[in-house]
């Protein structure tokens, strides 16, 4: 069964309890059962994962590339958290291994501080989705479906 991968940056554990007012009270836990749902009406098989650590997710992303170039997966979501805005190491990972990633984020970042409004994730992402709140989520899944079907 082909793949499709969720992977979420750091503090996104803390989904539900962190700063509700910009990022609601759902959890990561719903969140995952959410795109599980969107990923097997696809017919696609979820694999989900939240990590503090930046080199978690750069394995992770190595990991997914080899299963897209296999044929196995379609790309991957990432909601890199702050990594978004200081990450090189996740940027050249994805370009690396050709990834295709839709960037995602809870928030609308651009209405936000700043510090927040340049990504380095957005020049190798294959979509971004940013500001819908947690459905956002199932937007990219569905993104990512729609861009690997063949043409
Ligand atoms: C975020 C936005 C980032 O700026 C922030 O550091 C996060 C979450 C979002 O989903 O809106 O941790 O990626």
């Amino acid at each position: 069964m082909t793949s499709v991968y969720v992977f979420n940056g750091p503090n996104l554990n803390l989904l539900g309890t962190r700063k509700p007012e910009v990022y609601g009270t759902t959890t990561l836990s719903d969140v995952e059962t959410m795109c599980r749902e969107e990923a097997e009406a696809l017919g696609l098989e979820l694999v989900f994962g939240q990590s503090n650590h930046e080199g978690q997710l750069i394995d992770w992303i190595q990991e997914a590339g080899a299963a897209v170039k296999a044929g196995q997966a379609v790309g991957a979501v990432l909601n890199p958290g702050a990594y978004t805005h200081t990450s090189v190491a996740l940027h050249d990972a994805i370009e690396g291994v050709e990834l295709p990633v839709i960037e995602l984020h809870i928030s609308n970042v651009h209405h936000r501080e700043p510090f927040r409004h340049h990504s380095y994730i957005s020049p190798v992402a294959r979509g971004i989705v940013v500001g819908f709140g947690v459905y956002g989520y199932v937007l990219a899944i569905r993104g990512l479906h729609n861009a690997a079907r063949p043409a």
